[in-house]
């Protein structure tokens, strides 16, 4: 993204935070440990790495899952983990959750060929569908990181409060309700947070939130389309 674009989000963001009031929250922690990449596409980034053996979720995966997508998304959808069927078939959110996150995207025209990119923080399966460990985190980050140099998004959806929590830096409890309506920062990009497909599947009192949130989505995406 040229450097004047990302000037016109940030006014965006000013304009739309005195309008609607929306805190604009930045991170200040470090970045993650960043290795030397010097691939500038993402199928290579995904040779390079897709035999990552960084953490120990390398022993116990099926696929490693990077992510699918359009390489030149304006969103980029970030889940927690791949499941069970994201493992067995190396693809992200194919599962249940995944379909709903498909016909959510579908809702606001975009789908996996045009515009969207999802991957997950973390791109092995942990056993039982655990919560991401801090190390594995430590180690994983730098893969998203550096896809998100690669794909250069105008925004990045966190999908759910463990995604969210980590990607944000945020330690203890906190509830995805507090985390919606606000406009952080991911290493220079806008992030919201919304609620996960599966908490959608397991309660349909998050649907409408949800809707509002890819309502504003979409809002965002075409604010300088
Ligand atoms: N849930 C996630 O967080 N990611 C996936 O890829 C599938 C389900």
């Amino acid at each position: 993204m040229a450097v004047d674009s990302r000037d016109q989000i940030k006014r965006y963001f000013e304009q739309s935070q005195q309008l609607f009031g929306n805190e604009i929250y930045r991170t200040n922690e470090p970045a993650a440990e960043v290795y030397q990449s010097t691939v500038d596409s993402l199928d290579e980034f995904r040779l390079q790495i897709h035999e990552c053996k960084r953490c120990s979720l390398a022993a116990t995966r099926t696929n490693f899952v990077f992510g699918a997508g359009d390489p030149n998304a304006d969103l980029v959808c970030v889940g927690e983990a791949p499941g069970a069927d994201e493992d067995a078939q190396g693809v992200p959110f194919v599962g249940r959750a995944g379909k709903l996150l498909d016909k959510i995207l579908a809702a606001i025209d975009i789908s996996r060929e045009r515009n969207v990119f999802i991957c997950n923080v973390l791109k092995c399966r942990p056993p039982q569908n655990r919560d991401p460990l801090a190390e594995e985190v430590l180690q994983c980050e730098p893969h998203l990181i550096r896809q998100l140099e690669l794909i250069k998004p105008k925004l990045i959806v966190a999908l759910g409060r463990v995604a969210a929590k980590t990607l944000l830096k945020i330690e203890g409890n906190v509830a995805l309700k507090d985390l919606r309506n606000k406009i952080h920062d991911y290493h220079g990009t806008p992030l919201i947070a919304t609620y996960h497909p599966a908490a959608l599947l397991r309660s349909s009192r998050f649907k409408q939130p949800t809707w509002e949130d890819f309502k504003w989505i979409k809002k965002i995406l075409n604010s300088e389309a």
